[in-house]
Parts: structure tokens; C-alpha cells; sequence
């Protein structure tokens, strides 16, 4: 299992979720409502950008689809694609998060 946390921001509180190795990361914003917009939910507008604040190690590397959008808004190596990203098929640990698109 593989506890998957979101930081509050000015979009909702605080929001955590166990979930599934090999899980979509979307899936897993949707299942505990994450404080985090999504535009496009197709790898395509950087509205989902999210800062990687632990457990990095456990999200699939970027997909050439996701690493394009990254690099269009030349995000850092910390930030994902929350509508793209997934978690690691094996293994288990905590992933934090914080939307990259709030001042919070
Ligand atoms: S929602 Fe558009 S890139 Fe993720």
C-alpha cells in the first residue's frame, strides 16, 4: 500500500488516500478529492502540475507525454503531472504532494 497525502491549499483541506501500487495518480486525487485543478486530465495544459514533497521514488518515471508538458513549463525534476503520473507497480511507503499552482 502506498499512502498518498495532498497538502492543503486555497483549493480544499488536506486530503490522504491508501492506495494501490500501479494506481494513476488522477485516480487517486479523484478517490480523496486532492486540493489539485485539472484542466485537460490529458497531459496537455500544466494545470495539474504538482510539487513531489516525498517519496518521489515511488511515481513511475514521466511518460514521453508527460515530460513534454514538463518541459514546456520547465518545471524542475520535483514536480509531476498529476494527471499523468503513476504510482510504482511494487512497493509501498508515503508520497506527499502540494499543488503547484497554489500560494499556499
Ligand atoms: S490536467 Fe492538463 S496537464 Fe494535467
Amino acid at each position: 500500500m502506498i499512502r498518498v497525502e495532498f497538502l492543503a491549499n486555497d483549493l480544499g483541506p488536506a486530503a490522504a488516500v491508501d492506495a494501490e501500487p500501479g494506481d494513476a495518480l488522477v485516480d487517486v486525487s479523484d478517490a480523496c478529492r486532492a486540493p489539485v485543478s485539472f484542466s485537460c486530465r490529458s497531459a496537455s495544459c500544466g494545470t495539474c502540475l504538482v510539487e513531489v514533497l516525498e517519496g518521489a521514488a515511488l511515481l513511475e518515471p514521466p511518460s514521453s507525454d508527460e515530460s513534454d508538458v514538463l518541459d514546456v513549463f520547465d518545471a524542475p525534476p520535483s514536480q509531476r503531472l498529476a494527471c499523468s503520473a503513476r504510482l510504482v507497480a511494487r512497493g509501498e511507503g508515503l508520497v506527499r504532494l502540494r499543488w503547484a499552482g497554489s500560494d499556499e
